[in-house]
């Protein structure tokens, strides 16, 4: 087959551009940065199918040609199709990589799509073709030369080269792993996978940043659990990502995945585990357990309010923390959702999870709650909050919204309750409304609804007897005749109301702990399975043969529920004082103080500090740890308990 002028310069010129490539590959042993530069030239090549054919069948050139194209084809097209991925601002990418392998991006600030950019590319590469044609012999330059302009936003339009070189902006790299590779026994690995490597270089030269490369034009930053914040100034229009996995040990399989968002206006995928936690165990019991975040909203406004309450701006994962299947994504949003073992997503709930607001809790502002059950007894939990977008607005999360790919708090530490199972959460009550604690229980006696009514109700009962001896005192006479110039019938009401529902509704925890704040509670009744503490084991607790340990506050928790034998919080004796106080001397309050019969059996002192350990109940107190930057959780307002048969129930 014969060739035309044209053809056969075409073929000259490109077999001696083959051919002094081979020659460079020979003399320089070939990086990773000249396999970037070579790689866009060569599918122009495939494209032209004329010109392939022609060079594959002219007699001449073959055998030249052929050995030295399938090298070429393997080592620097393979890898283009590797690197070819581009991103978009705000948008998140997912890929897979292999371990022992890197992925790598490219993101122009510009904003050009990445269609534009490859056709771009294109165009050059013919440019280049066309250099090659006119000056073979200075291939090697003129490949420097196509690095150079192909890594510039490739326009043919000077001015707009010109203008991207100037602007030097900031651009966020935010990224998550969403799988990684499993423990083939996770009997035997405890351990996660190790993490993957975000590299990053803004420098024409190193188009391909990633392990081998030179140093100086990169910047690496390893993930941690499963997350990765990087932002860079750069005045260059383009920055090269390379995402790294690593080698992983025999004792693993399988491949990571994750998703990568750069942003010119701030990280898409956010972690924060130096704030404190904004969830907060409030209680739990055997088999469940409930949280709250902090107040959504300061403001009194009603607006405001209900607006929020008709939002759930929250989700929450939770973890036994003997399963391990989180570790090394716990950062992670998307991780988070694929490997957490409970999931409380807003309308979606994966595990039995009931997630909703609520304003319980002094001065009643708006919080999310979660109550979910379904867990084992006596285990430790890790629960971690996140939000989905931005500010939990569903409509701005996702792709295009700056922020949107997820927000991961601080985790929060609880433990569940033993199995003996008599202490049982109850919330939602209709008198006793800021109730939300573990209370004394019997699984024969009925469910948390069941309970809930049978403490609520009495609790109302009380409240009825003691609104008509209040009845009897002078609340609507004038200032002088009244019976305190600061407090009124209503606040006697608030802080008897809160004070009865301390006093009826214990708050319980489980009888095996030991710690000195608690007090025993009806030892010597059988749990509910029917065990009894023997008289060895009460001897070793000291027990005290009086009616304190020996039976619950309010008797009739014995004889109707039967928790057998549990420990009380006792409630702050701040409570008390306040009911003293709030209410007329006429209805004969008072209160034991420090070093009095009873006080040791009644109440214990309100800690100064929070500690994480509730060591005295009031309604709304909850496990909260003090830390540095911690967000204060104030008590709520202080409502009143005591010792049923002790001072302080003379109108019952
Ligand atoms: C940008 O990165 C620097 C250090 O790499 C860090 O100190 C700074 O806080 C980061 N900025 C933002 C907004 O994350
Ligand atoms: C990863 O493993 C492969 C083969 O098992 C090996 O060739 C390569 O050098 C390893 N890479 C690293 C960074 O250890
Ligand atoms: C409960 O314990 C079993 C056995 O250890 C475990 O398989 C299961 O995942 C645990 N469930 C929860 C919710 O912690
Ligand atoms: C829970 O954590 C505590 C303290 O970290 C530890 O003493 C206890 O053994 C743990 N319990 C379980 C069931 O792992
Ligand atoms: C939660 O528990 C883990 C594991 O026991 C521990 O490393 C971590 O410090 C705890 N976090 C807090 C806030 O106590
Ligand atoms: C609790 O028990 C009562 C009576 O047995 C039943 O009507 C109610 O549906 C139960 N509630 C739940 C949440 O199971
Ligand atoms: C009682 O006093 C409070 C302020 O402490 C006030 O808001 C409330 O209106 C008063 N109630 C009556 C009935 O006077
Ligand atoms: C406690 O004392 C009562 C009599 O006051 C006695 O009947 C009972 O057996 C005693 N219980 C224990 C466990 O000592
Ligand atoms: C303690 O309880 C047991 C069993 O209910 C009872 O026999 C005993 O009399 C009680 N002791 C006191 C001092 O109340
Ligand atoms: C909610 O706000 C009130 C008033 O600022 C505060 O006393 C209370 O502790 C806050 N509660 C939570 C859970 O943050």
């Amino acid at each position: 087959m014969k060739l035309s002028p044209l053809q056969s310069r075409l073929a000259a010129s490109f077999v001696a551009s083959c051919l002094l490539v081979a020659l460079y590959f020979a003399l320089f042993s070939p990086n990773v940065a000249l396999a970037a530069e070579l790689k866009r030239p060569s599918p122009i090549i495939l494209d032209d199918a004329d010109l392939s054919l022609e060079l594959s069948t002219g007699e001449s050139v073959d055998s030249a040609y052929e050995p030295d194209f399938p090298a070429f084809d393997r080592s620097i097209i393979g890898r283009a199709i590797a690197e070819a991925s581009s991103l978009t601002n705000n948008e998140a990418t997912p890929m897979n990589v292999v371990a022992g392998t890197t992925q790598y991006f490219m993101f122009s600030i510009s904003g050009s799509s990445s269609r534009e950019t490859r056709q771009g590319s294109l165009e050059l590469r013919d440019e280049h073709y066309a250099m090659g044609e006119r000056d073979a012999g200075a291939g090697a330059d003129a490949d420097a030369d196509l690095a150079e302009r192909d890594s510039d936003g490739l326009g043919s339009d000077g001015s707009e080269k010109i203008e991207k070189r100037q602007a030097s902006r900031k651009v966020y790299i935010s990224a998550n792993t969403c799988l990684q590779p499993q423990p083939k026994d996770p009997s035997k690995t405890a351990a996660a996978p190790p993490q993957l490597t975000l590299f990053l270089s803004t420098s024409s030269s190193n188009q391909n940043p990633g392990p081998g490369q030179d140093a100086k034009s990169q910047s690496s930053v390893a993930f941690t659990e499963g997350a990765v914040m990087y932002n860079v100034t750069t005045a260059s229009s383009d920055v090269y990502i390379g995402v790294f996995a690593p080698n992983i040990s025999s004792s693993f399989t399988g491949i990571y995945n994750f998703e990568i968002a750069p942003s010119t206006e701030g990280y898409f995928h956010t972690f924060n585990v130096d704030k404190d936690a904004d969830l907060i165990w409030v209680d739990s019991d055997a088999q469940g357990a409930l949280m709250i975040t902090h107040n959504l909203t300061q403001s009194p406004d009603p607006t405001v309010q209900a607006q929020i309450m008709g939002t759930e701006p929250y989700v929450m994962f939770a973890q036994n923390d003997n399963d391990g299947s989180i570790n090394g994504v716990r950062y992670s949003y998307c991780g988070l959702q694929n490997y957490a073992q409970i999931a409380a997503a807003k309308n979606g709930e994966r595990f039995k999870v009931l997630s909703g607001m609520t304003k319980r809790g002094q001065p009643n502002l708006p919080k999310q709650q979660f109550f979910f059950s379904g867990l084992n007894a006596s285990s430790n939990y890790t629960a971690i909050l996140a939000q989905n977008g931005k500010n939990g607005n569903l409509s701005l999360s996702g792709n295009n919204v700056v922020g949107g790919g997820g927000h991961v708090f601080k985790a929060t530490n609880f433990t569940t309750k033993s199995n003996h199972g008599n202490c049982a959460i109850v919330l939602n009550l209709d008198f006793c409304d800021q109730v939300a604690y573990s209370v004394p229980s019997n699984p024969n006696y009925g469910n948390s609804t069941v309970l809930a009514k049978f403490y609520d109700g009495y609790a109302s009962s009380v409240y009825a007897n003691f609104q008509k001896a209040l009845a009897q005192v002078q609340c609507e006479a004038p200032t002088t005749q009244r019976y305190s110039l600061t407090r009124n019938c209503t606040n006697c009401e608030a802080a008897y109301k809160e004070w009865l529902c301390s006093v009826t509704i214990p708050r319980c925890e489980d009888f095996s702990v030991p710690a000195d704040y608690l007090h025993s509670r009806a030892m010597s009744q059988p749990f509910p399975n029917g065990e009894v503490l023997d008289q060895d084991t009460l001897r070793q607790l000291n027990f005290q043969n009086t009616t304190a340990f020996n039976s619950s506050r309010n008797p009739l928790i014995d004889s109707v529920v039967k928790p057998g034998p549990y420990k009380e919080v006792l409630p702050c004796d701040d409570l008390c004082y306040n009911l003293v106080q709030s209410c007329p001397a006429s209805l004969g309050f008072s209160c034991p103080r420090p070093g009095d019969v009873g006080y040791k059996d009644s109440y214990y002192p309100r800690p100064k500090a929070t500690s994480g350990d509730i060591t005295c109940n009031y309604q709304g107190s909850a496990h909260i740890v003090s830390g540095t930057t911690m967000v204060v959780v104030k008590p709520w307002v202080v409502l009143g308990g005591s010792v049923m048969g002790l001072m302080m129930v003379l109108v019952l």
